[in-house]
């Protein structure tokens, strides 16, 4: 029996019969030989002889990536690049699945090697792997919580002026199917001059009777502030202390670009969904993510796509509704790409290597350099705050005379720095660093942006 089900011995019993014990065992026998299929995580299928890894040695963490030499990567944390042991590690999936694919139909396999990336996940952000849902991207684990919120006409969304598309359009859908009322609220006026307690005083000032869900996103990829979130959740979970279960307002957090910079535990945060990426700032599997929740929120949860879960399946089988984990019954099921999904324990492995903590402290110092050099700058106005509280990894600003697009592409084809351009209607120009980018990298940014006058 796979542990990741999360069935207990009455659940068991009940989806017991003959199908459900069938159906069980089919997933336990196709599940193991898959396991014993995957290559160890050192193993040298993807590069004939992959780069010495030291975690210590901030050279040697760059060089497990194929990151073209001829730039630096301030905007590798958009799209994930794989380091050594993750590329391997996919390689060597791909390979069993374009030998042997019918080892792995049903997506059977998925429950044994899914739960792996599960327990790994949750390892990492000191959770419970029943608690985290599988998903493709932070969109997926977006759609799938403001679709599935058990809301009524009415009933009220409280969000900021500074989401990305992927939540505004989700909340969009379900005010079109269900009259949900979204409110927008500015949490700053001036992204430079953000202050925690008047974003907090903000947001809560939004809420009414009839809120029932915060959604909003904890590093904004607009201007690179990082909200209070910590406070945020503690206040509304001072409100939600006077509300029926029912009543009480769900926090959901489109955490991205916190994720894997900021050393935290996610139920530490407070929220109740924590939605996000594995490849941004993990640097992880290209098309991996998930969603943790609170088993308080997953119960205020429906499902909206169907889970491939041994749970959900007997359900079908028995006529029952399906009892099991919410992360077995939320993580959308049918066939996915799974040599990405199944290589996201080496992902996670990468980065404990390296340490959580280290990456946040490398990520942050770089920062701060970078702003402590564009503030210095006559020409450059400095979006994102200075302070480390209200900001994480991504520092955003403006220059005199020039598009965040003219920017980008000088940087690029005559000091050979990669940037972005962010996709609002406001657009800055944006950079990550990383820990593919280095303190000396930084140095360059601050003059090649000092000669762009
Ligand atoms: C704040 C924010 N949320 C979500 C996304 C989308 O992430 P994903 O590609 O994982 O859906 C982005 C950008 O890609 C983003 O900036």
């Amino acid at each position: 029996m796979p542990e990741s089900t999360g069935m207990n011995q009455s659940q068991l019993s009940r989806s017991g019969g003959p199908v459900g014990r069938r159906a069980l065992l089919r997933g336990a026998t196709l599940a193991a030989p898959a396991m014993a299929l995957l290559p160890p995580a050192t193993a040298t299928a993807a590069t004939a002889t992959p780069p010495r890894f030291n975690p210590h040695d901030w050279r040697s963490v760059r060089n497990q990536f194929l990151l073209t030499r001829q730039h630096a990567h301030f905007a590798a944390f958009m799209l994930a690049s794989h380091p050594a042991s993750v590329r391997t590690a996919i390689t060597a999936v791909r390979n069993q699945l374009d030998t042997y694919p019918e080892r792995y139909q049903m997506g059977l396999a998925d429950i044994e090697l899914g739960a792996r990336a599960r327990a790994a996940l949750a390892d990492y952000i000191g959770a419970a792997p029943a608690e985290i849902a599988l998903t493709d991207s932070t969109t997926m684990g977006i759609g799938l919580v403001y679709a599935g919120l058990r809301l009524r006409p009415g009933d009220e969304v409280v969000t900021t002026t500074h989401e990305f598309y992927s939540t505004y359009e989700a909340l969009r859908l379900r005010r079109e199917s269900d009259g949900v009322v979204v409110r927008e609220v500015a949490p700053y006026d001036d992204p430079a001059a953000a202050r925690a307690e008047v974003m907090v005083a903000r947001l809560l000032d939004a809420v009414t009777p009839r809120t029932r869900v915060l959604a909003m996103t904890w590093v904004h990829s607009s201007t690179g502030v990082k909200l209070p979130v910590r406070r945020i959740a503690e206040a509304i979970a001072e409100l939600n202390s006077r509300r029926n279960v029912e009543e009480r307002i769900l926090v959901c957090l489109d955490a991205v670009h916190g994720f894997a910079v900021e050393d935290i535990d996610v139920p530490a945060l407070g929220v109740d969904f924590f939605m996000t990426a594995t490849h941004k700032w993990l640097f992880g599997p290209r098309g991996t993510g998930f969603v943790w929740g609170r088993p308080e929120a997953w119960a205020r949860l429906r499902t909206t796509i169907p889970s491939f879960s041994i749970p959900a399946f007997v359900g079908w089988l028995t006529g029952q509704p399906p009892l099991g984990a919410p992360g077995d019954l939320h993580s959308p099921g049918g066939y996915h790409s799974f040599e990405q999904r199944w290589a996201l324990p080496e992902a996670v492995a990468f980065h404990r290597a390296v340490g959580r903590d280290r990456i946040a402290a490398y990520t942050h110092a770089q920062a701060r350099q970078l702003k402590e050099g564009l503030a210095q700058l006559s020409h450059v106005r400095l979006v994102t705050p200075r302070s480390p509280e209200l900001s994480s990894g991504i520092v955003c600003c403006a220059i005199d005379g020039l598009s965040a697009e003219e920017v980008v592409t000088r940087l690029r084809d005559r000091h050979r720095i990669l940037a972005g351009a962010t996709p609002y209607r406001q657009s800055y120009v944006r950079f990550g660093p990383s820990l593919v980018t280095s303190p000396q990298e930084v140095t360059r940014v601050v003059r090649a942006v000092a000669a762009l006058r």
